[in-house]
């Protein structure tokens, strides 16, 4: 991964950086980077794959951190034809519609919540059990329909699961559903998926642990702080490929979540926005260019595609002729690299990271960049970038709510 900032970007400012970098490196939140080498939790993960590997269909029940990194592994590098389905939300005309594209017997279902009691994952597992029993399934052998993940102390989920038999596999306690995304949160679908799961935590391992220090992540934190202070308090995350699009969606929980805080009684926050090229070039790019510059655009420019095509065509219309000489892939890199040049005329400034191709080993090093970089924002900001204490006052509304209509 290759990082180039605008040249309007200020990283010059000496601050504490370095220091607050050494201090999370004895964190306990720094666990996040240091369970990646975790062989035990490993072997658990792959052992669960080879016992219920016989699965052709995948179905997550999770939402928040426990879905959305799954999602972004999943889309971003997925590479058989098992069926994966994520029940990430409690609209049930969603619920029904996947549900019926489900063989519910032929379904491995993943219920993952690090809290084990998250309301939204147990309206959904109940909805699941029910409909696996109507199935025929009997009650004892749910265990072999359904794995869970979930806090190894405390967790009423850990609890149902030894009381059914069921398969729980370990989130480690100081990794945060929003930094889980490594942990067997997504390692278990990602081996459904066919994905080196090794080369995935070595390579992000590495990163974390070697790249930490470095001046490209150190400036990139100077970047974000110091523009924040000029009162830039937007953070664009646009990767120029679909393949990572959802990565902007698990990055928007990650950073919101983590950011966005009170502190002595004064709003603090950075508010992500997620897009991906070229496609949001018609949509979001006019607001970029010439709106209000309160953004920061982190991009991702992807080298290497698997496939191109070539755009040469036997149509005598000069319309279709104009790009003929070109690919699809210098097409979608000319639209990359001119945006770059407009964005620098006017003054909107960015973040570039290059990476060779959508892999296992650039996903990995691309997932902690963005954990760590959140992290040391948010600690430098004074803030607690691991909690997420602003949604508690509608969960208890919404037991109120229900309350009442009993
Ligand atoms: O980052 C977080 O901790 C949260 O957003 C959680 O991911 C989300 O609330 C789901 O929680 P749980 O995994 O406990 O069900």
């Amino acid at each position: 991964m290759k990082l180039t900032f605008s040249k309007n970007l200020d990283y010059s400012q000496e601050n504490d950086i370095s220091s607050l970098i050494n201090e999370f490196k004895e964190h306990k939140r720094y666990d996040f980077v240091r369970e990646l080498k975790n062989e035990e939790l490993l072997k658990s993960v792959k052992d669960v794959y080879k016992k219920y590997q016989h699965f052709k269909s995948f179905a997550q029940i999770g939402i928040g951190g426990s879905s959305l990194g799954p999602e972004m592994l999943i889309s971003a590098l997925a590479k058989n034809d098992v069926q994966f389905t994520f029940f990430n939300n409690i609209d049930a005309d969603d619920t029904y519609s996947k549900l019926n594209k489900l063989n519910i017997r032929d379904t491995l279902f993943y219920v993952v919540s690090k809290s084990g009691g998250t309301a939204e994952t147990m309206a959904t597992f109940s909805i699941i059990t029910n409909e696996l029993l109507k199935s025929g399934v009997k009650e004892q052998d749910l265990k072999d329909h359904i794995v869970f993940a979930t806090d190894p102390k405390e967790s009423s989920l850990l609890k149902l699961g030894s009381e059914l038999g069921i398969t729980c596999l370990d989130i480690p306690p100081f990794v945060g559903g929003r930094y889980s995304v490594l942990t067997p949160v997504g390692t278990l679908p990602a081996l459904f998926a066919g994905i080196d799961i090794e080369l995935m935590l070595s390579s992000a391992y590495e990163y974390g642990i070697n790249n930490f220090d470095s001046d490209d992540f150190k400036n990139t934190c100077r970047s974000v702080l110091s523009a924040y202070e000029d009162g830039i308090n937007e953070t664009v995350l646009m990767p120029y490929s679909s393949k990572l699009r959802d990565l902007s969606f698990w990055f928007v929980q990650l950073w919101a979540e983590s950011l966005g805080k009170k502190k002595d009684g004064k709003r603090i926050g950075l508010t992500p926005v997620p897009s991906y090229g070229a496609t949001d070039q018609h949509s979001q790019m006019q607001l970029f260019m010439e709106g209000p510059l309160n953004k920061l655009m982190l991009l991702i420019h992807v080298q290497n595609t698997e496939n191109d095509f070539s755009l040469k065509n036997s149509f005598n219309h000069s319309r279709l002729k104009m790009l003929s000489e070109y690919s699809l892939k210098e097409l979608m890199d000319a639209e990359f690299f001119g945006t770059l040049k407009a964005l620098d005329e006017q003054g909107v400034p960015y973040i570039n990271l290059s990476i060779e191709s959508v892999n296992e080993k650039s996903l990995g090093q691309i997932i902690v960049y963005f954990e760590l970089l959140t992290s040391i924002t948010g600690l430098a900001l004074g803030i607690d970038p691991f909690d997420q204490p602003g949604v508690e006052a509608g969960k208890i509304y919404s037991f109120e709510w229900l309350e009442k209509l009993k």
